[in-house]
């Protein structure tokens, strides 16, 4: 729930469309969510979502009557399908049935909620919510190709315990995590239209198919500036070494080891209008690492390390060079260091912060380091300290 409180939806209109389904009692708290960031939230429900939560209950939280029935007398010239998605930015399912992914996939238009689908305009959006097996199954994954071809936006799922007791993927998203992805949506925010690439965690350098050479770094300062930039707008690839966290929504990851495979990677989704480097790649690699497992010796083991390419350096490099942003975690005179690296990298803004400070918490103190000069981040969670960064960031660059 970290600072949703600064996303921003103010005068949106969103139709946010419920169907069957037990997760259809978290779309109670994502309206609520939604009207908290400013939204203009319309709620329309199926006849089975109806069977999970009572319509009262998004009335009273959106405000509005809520919308079930294509046959609704009350909706005036009984064209409210037509007015309603004309009028809307954005169509939300959440939670989106196995079924109902189907309809849409197949442009039937049997209920308010599938005809709105059909009828629309504006961008269309779903949060799948299902059982792991239904999710995986052939005709699910037809139907989901075809929406993406589509181009209606996928939101999640999840992996993570079921309410029919299984654990697998299928989860809907949490409702935090489907609100912070809906300003790129939207094509709002200060990085909006924007590509963004990012590295994030450690890299792992093998020595033997068991063994490896790796830096402390848990992922999640580059994970949040991934968040961040979404919520700005941005389109975000996040080149991601071994990390245990989950993708920020929205976020298109691709997963790597070692700083080779980093550096391809990032080669490979240039050009980019900004490139972050938070990854703490490994300086060294081992020259040649063993097809088999080092045997154990007494007489002492020397590895033959050699240096790994300086990714942020290279693509800095480059003619037509994204707007670079480097990372440094030093032990000691940070502003020294800090500043000394960004000129040798040509970078126009560098993140300073004292590792012990830092690593693996969830709070940290950065200092930022441009032309201007520096510019002091106070303690706070990393989220925060990524969205003032992205801030920051917008304003350099436009
Ligand atoms: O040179 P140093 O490792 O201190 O620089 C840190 C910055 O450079 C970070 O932004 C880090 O992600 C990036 N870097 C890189 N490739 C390397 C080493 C560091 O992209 N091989």
């Amino acid at each position: 729930m970290q600072g949703i409180e600064t996303v921003s939806l103010a005068g949106k209109k969103i139709i946010l469309g419920v169907t069957g389904g037990i997760a259809a009692y978290k779309a109670a708290e994502l309206c609520r969510l939604l009207v908290k960031a400013g939204a203009n939230v319309r709620v329309v429900m199926t006849a089975a979502a109806q069977q999970f939560v009572a319509p009262l209950t998004f009335q009273a939280l959106s405000g509005k009557p809520v919308l079930t029935s294509l046959w609704d007398a009350a909706s005036g010239d009984g064209m409210e399908h037509i007015h309603l998605s004309r009028d809307a930015d954005l169509l939300l399912v959440a939670p989106a049935s196995a079924d109902f992914l189907a309809k849409v996939a197949h442009g039937r238009a049997d209920d308010l909620l599938s005809t709105l689908c059909l009828a629309r305009t504006c961008k269309l959006a779903v949060a799948p919510a299902m059982n792991r097996e239904m999710w995986a199954t052939a005709p699910t994954r037809r139907n989901l190709e075809q929406l993406q071809a589509d181009d209606v936006s996928l939101l999640g799922p999840t992996a993570g315990d079921m309410a029919c007791g299984e654990t697998g993927l299928g989860r809907m998203l949490e409702p935090a995590d489907i609100l912070t992805a809906l300003p790129a949506l939207l094509g709002g925010g200060t990085l909006a239209g924007k590509r963004v690439l990012i590295t994030a965690g450690p890299t792992f350098e093998a020595i033997d198919p068991v063994r490896g050479l790796t830096n402390r770094s848990s992922g999640k300062m580059g994970y949040a500036v991934a968040q961040a930039a979404v919520e700005a707008g941005a389109e975000v690839c996040l080149v991601s070494g071994p990390t245990c966290l989950a993708t920020p929504a929205g976020v298109r990851r691709i997963d790597v080891q070692s700083a080779a495979e980093m550096r391809d990677a990032v080669l490979a989704e240039l050009p980019a209008d900004v490139f972050i480097a938070v990854a703490a790649v490994a300086d060294y690699r081992v020259d040649a690492a063993a097809a088999q497992k080092i045997k154990k010796s007494d007489a002492g083991l020397t590895l033959q390390l050699v240096a790994n390419p300086d990714i942020l350096g290279e693509v800095a490099a480059r003619s037509g060079a994204p707007f670079c942003v480097g990372f440094a975690a030093e032990t000691e005179r940070l502003a020294e260091h800090a500043e000394a690296k960004r000129l040798k990298k040509k970078l126009p803004l560098l993140v300073g912060n004292l590792a012990q400070d830092t690593l693996g918490q969830d709070t940290a103190e950065l200092v930022l380091f441009d032309d201007r000069g520096t510019h002091p981040l106070p303690r706070a969670d990393k989220l925060t300290q990524a969205r003032h960064l992205i801030g920051h960031l917008a304003t350099l660059l436009n």
